[in-house]
Order: structure tokens, then sequence, then C-alpha cells
């Protein structure tokens, strides 16, 4: 597999990618001196705004894209790693920090949990995820990949959509232990010029999955069928309003209790 990812494709959009990002941090508050992670940072333009929001003596970005990572740059208590966040531990964090990454791990509850027993007494987690896989531009995907012409050469892969309801997090968070939560659904509406802007959009996103499976060639297909069926799908509206849902969630532990899960 390659790596999907393309900075330059994910920055196009740029401002309405990082507006739900400065809503989560304002969640969060500052840990002077602190130790926080940003799981699955990016090009870590990002990481380096938290780790000055929170006033930390340490920040760490994970990521497993070389091509996202070749574009940070450490320093100033900031400083990255290449892993996966599955494979990613830490003990006593004064924050777990995760904007638009976790829908592409599965099973949330384990995660979840995972990510609890990384925090210290009283640490916070700030996690945003989009929560858009309802919409034509994500649902589309999934059925091409299903059809014969696909299913081949993605040798019967089908992304599967982990992120649960608004709610699912509420009761999750309190079983863990937070003892304080913020959890909401928000609707980001983008100003597109019109549908096929929803096709630049999720290739430097959703599409990165298929396009890492794909050999360049059937990747090509996919895109250009994926193009057809938006134009078929989506009113051909100029400005086209994409409407974006996200779920951002905060939480901070008890001072007290430890998280064994
Ligand atoms: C949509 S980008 C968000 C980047 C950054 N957090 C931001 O807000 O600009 C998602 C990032 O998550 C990373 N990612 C996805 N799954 C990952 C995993 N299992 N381990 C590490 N990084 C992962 C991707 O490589 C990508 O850079």
């Amino acid at each position: 597999m390659t790596d999907g990812w393309q900075p330059k494709q994910y920055a196009r959009f740029r401002v309405e990618r990082e507006e739900p990002f400065h809503d989560l941090l304002k969640l969060l508050q500052p840990v002077k001196g602190g130790q926080v992670v940003d799981l699955g940072c990016g090009t870590g333009s990002l990481t380096k705004v938290l780790h000055e929001k929170l006033e930390a003596s340490e920040t760490v970005g994970i990521d497993q894209s070389e091509a996202m990572l070749s574009q940070s740059h450490a320093g100033g208590g900031v400083r990255f790693e290449k892993a996966n966040i599955t494979a990613f531990s830490a003990k006593g964090l004064d924050v777990v920090f995760s904007n638009a990454a976790l829908q592409w791990l599965p099973d949330h509850e384990t995660l979840f949990w995972r990510l609890a027993g990384m925090l210290g007494d009283g640490g916070q987690l700030a996690v945003q995820m989009p929560a858009n896989h309802n919409h034509p531009s994500h649902t589309i995907a999934h059925t091409l990949a299903r059809t014969p012409k696909y299913a081949e050469p993605l040798g019967g892969y089908v992304r599967e959509n982990p992120v649960q309801e608004v709610e699912w997090y509420t009761k999750l968070l309190a079983q863990i232990g937070f003892e304080e939560q913020n959890v909401s659904q928000r609707v980001y509406l983008h100003n597109l010029t019109g549908p096929l802007e929803v096709v630049e959009w999720v290739k430097g996103s959703l599409l990165t999955d298929y396009r890492n499976r794909l050999g360049q060639e059937d990747y090509e297909k996919f895109l250009a069928d994926y193009q057809e069926r938006i134009l078929t799908e989506l009113p051909d509206e100029h400005p086209y309003l994409y409407a974006f849902n996200r779920i951002l969630l905060w939480g901070r532990l008890t001072t007290t209790r430890k998280i064994t899960g």
C-alpha cells in the first residue's frame, strides 16, 4: 500500500478544515508546563498552535504518513514521531488531542479506554471527528467500492465507518471516568463553487483510503466514476453548500480515579 495522503490536496480547504480544530481547542484548559500528544497530527502546523495555546512544555505529534510528516517542523517543545496510533502508548499525559484522525481507527470503545489510560489524574481528552458518513460524498465512494469493477482490485475492501452517534460518546466518557465533559455534534456549512469541488474535498481525505489501495490506473478510473456519480446525485447548484457533520468531544478525568481498561 502507498501513503495516500497528499499535503497539498489536504490544504486546499485549509480554512474550512481548521475551523473545527479551533472550536475543539476552545474546549481545552491550558496545562502550563504539561505533556501533550496530538494523535494523527498530519503536517504538524496545528500541533504548534495547540502546544502554544495550552502552554505545554512538551507536545508530541504522532502520524503514520511520511508525506504529511515531511512538512512538519519540530522545535520549541514540539516534536514529531512516525507511528501508528494503534501502536502508540504513553502514561501520565495532561492532554490527549486528536483532530480529524480517529475516524480512521476501528473499535472506538477499546480505543477511547486506551486513550484515557494514557492520561494522568485530571487529564483532558479532546477529539474532533467527521461524522458525515451518510452524505452522498461518502456513500458514493463506498457504493463504488462494492461494484465488481473495483471489488477485485480492492480485494473486497470497503471502508467501514467506526464513528458512533454523539450520545454514545457521552455515555462512554462517563463510564470511563470523565467527571466533566462537553460533547456535541455540529454542522459546518462549506460554501463550495459547485458539486465538483466536493470531489476536490474528498480527494484530500476520504478518497486517500481508496488511493492507498488501488493502483494509479484503477484509482483514476475510480475517481472518474466517483465524479460522474457526484454530478448525477448532487444538485447542480453554484455555489454548492456542503453540509458537513462533525463530533467534538472533550472530557476531563477525575483527579482520583485510575483508568484500568
Ligand atoms: C485528516 S488528517 C488531519 C491532520 C491534522 N490533525 C489536522 O487537523 O490538520 C488525518 C491524519 O491522520 C493520520 N492517521 C490516520 N490514521 C492513522 C493511524 N492509525 N496512525 C497514525 N496516523 C494516522 C493520517 O496520516 C493523516 O495525517
